[in-house]
């Protein structure tokens, strides 16, 4: 191993530490090397704080988990996992893994390799990317000294993700990698060497071998990034998209009939998410986001007059959002629910600026809506991506109009969250009636004359109606009801 070995500024203030300090004194105390490794020796070179700590030990790693705890009088802490070796500490706001070194080989239908205790240099080795692959030394002939075996930091300054080995082996290894190295380039903004990109691509299908739970954390750490479409992009170019998530693969390409085209709708979909991105954190916005269209493929038609069509392909997208949830594992709750809600409603405010933006419209919008109308609007900015400007400017003024409207129907109607200010009991009970079909009648008269502005959101109004309503269908109130 071509060591490069020396003292790095970078840690001197990082090495000042009460944890750090016991975790080197126990490793002496067992007379074994130990060092920091991985995430939080990458994190410090690029200036991000990390609290996740990563030891190895030449030696047993769980021993000196406990000896670590005993010394900070906090033995309670510490988790042991027996199967894999390794145990994690958890002190203060710190969050500490221990693993003995190790040598791994790995076999063809599986991410568990077969593990024998090995050498730092072997334990190093195996590690999935040269900027993890470094280390910095506990002990007391070399103390806060930087281990940087495959040049890891040439990689960091270079803005390059490269495997340690020879590429093939990595990711053949341990195929989850082959996610991580694109989430890492998202994160960081960094390429990932043509090397390691051709190896993804050669072993692309074992990605099959991974969980969904373990595909969808790396996958939401791309999705949370700062610009997520980079690496949605990256995903499909190495032929990963397709292994779990072939909607969205299938949205790529353009069809031209009678010489006209349809939009990508797969670049428009990484657009939207890189639009959106700008403007929200929130991960299961930007799912609405990735998924508004994924029922374009299923709905294309081609019309001779019309052109390319996608009609109903928001309800339709609506529907496949469980499916595709359930299968990668994600949240089946309200999470869901409001993806669902937000895919369904993607196309009502850019309709609402197609024509004049009359009160009743962005009532209707408001109604059905809620609480999420502020989400919804900021997906539906995010969806413009045309290319002209002239009609950016149009829709985005538009959406102005509609946002002003909103505020100012809320305001006086309170229609977010309605509740219908005469009940289904309410009708019941005046007419004496059973629950039955008038009950409906006579209660969507009432929001729909709400909703269309032509009474008041106000419970005597909606009573007066309900009187004339019942009276249509031949029914009388007791008034000693009210
Ligand atoms: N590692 C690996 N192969 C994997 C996962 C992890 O080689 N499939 C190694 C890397 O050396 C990594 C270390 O284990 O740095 C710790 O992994 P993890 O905690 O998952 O990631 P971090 O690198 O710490 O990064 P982050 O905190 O952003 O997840």
């Amino acid at each position: 191993m071509n060591e490069e070995r020396k003292k790095h500024d970078a840690f001197e203030a990082h090495l000042d530490n009460e944890l750090i300090r016991l975790i080197a004194d126990a490793a002496r105390d067992m007379r074994r090397p130990a060092y920091l490794i991985g995430g939080w020796v990458r994190d410090v070179l690029l200036n991000r704080n990390s609290k996740d700590l990563d030891v190895v030990v030449v030696g047993n790693g769980i021993e000196l988990a406990s000896r670590v705890a005993e010394k900070t009088g906090k033995k309670g802490s510490v988790r042991v996992f027996k199967n894999f070796g390794t145990a994690m500490l958890r002190y203060r706001s710190w969050e500490v893994e221990f693993v003995g070194a190790r040598k791994e080989s790995y076999r063809a239908d599986s991410r568990k390799p077969l593990v024998e205790d090995g050498t730092l240099e072997d334990d190093m080795r195996r590690r999935d990317f040269t900027i993890n692959a470094m280390a910095i030394s506990l002990n007391k002939k070399d103390f806060g000294t930087l281990l940087d075996p495959f040049n890891g930091i040439q990689d960091l300054q270079d803005k390059v993700i490269r495997t340690p080995l020879d590429p093939g082996i990595t990711y053949s290894d341990d195929p989850l990698r082959m996610m991580r190295a694109v989430r890492f380039a998202t994160q960081l903004n960094f390429e990932i060497d043509p090397a390691s990109f051709d190896a993804i691509i050669r072993n692309a299908e074992r990605l099959r071998i991974v969980s969904a739970e373990r595909v969808m954390e790396e996958f939401n750490k791309i999705m949370l990034s700062d610009v997520p479409g980079r690496g949605i992009k990256m995903l499909r170019a190495a032929n990963l998209l397709k292994q779990f998530f072939p909607e969205l693969d299938d949205l790529h390409g353009v069809e031209i009939v009678n010489g006209k085209a349809h939009k990508d709708n797969f670049y428009h979909t990484v657009q939207v998410l890189d639009n959106l991105a700008q403007n929200t954190g929130n991960l299961w916005l930007r799912w609405a986001a990735l998924l508004h269209d994924i029922a374009k493929p299923a709905t294309k038609r081609y019309d001779k007059e019309a052109g390319w069509t996608f009609h109903g392909h928001e309800y339709l997208g609506k529907k496949m959002v469980p499916g595709i949830f359930r299968r990668l594992k994600l949240p089946m709750n309200e999470k869901m629910r409001y993806v669902q809600k937000l895919v369904h409603l993607h196309l009502r405010p850019i309709a609402l600026t197609e024509t004049v933006v009359t009160d009743s419209a962005v009532r209707r919008l408001l109604f059905e809506a809620g609480d999420d109308i502020d989400d919804l609007m900021l997906l539906c900015e995010a969806d413009i991506t045309s290319g002209n400007r002239d009609k950016v400017r149009k829709y985005l003024d538009n959406f102005r109009l509609v946002r002003k409207k909103l505020v100012e129907i809320e305001e006086k109607d309170r229609l977010r969250n309605w509740q219908p200010p005469v009940s289904g009991e309410d009708i019941m009970e005046a007419f004496k009636i059973p629950p039955g079909k008038e009950v409906g009648i006579i209660k969507t008269a009432i929001r729909e004359a709400i909703l269309d502005g032509k009474i008041p959101n106000e419970r005597e109004a909606a009573l007066e109606l309900m009187e004339k309503e019942g009276e249509k269908l031949g029914l009388k109130t007791d008034h000693s009801a009210y």
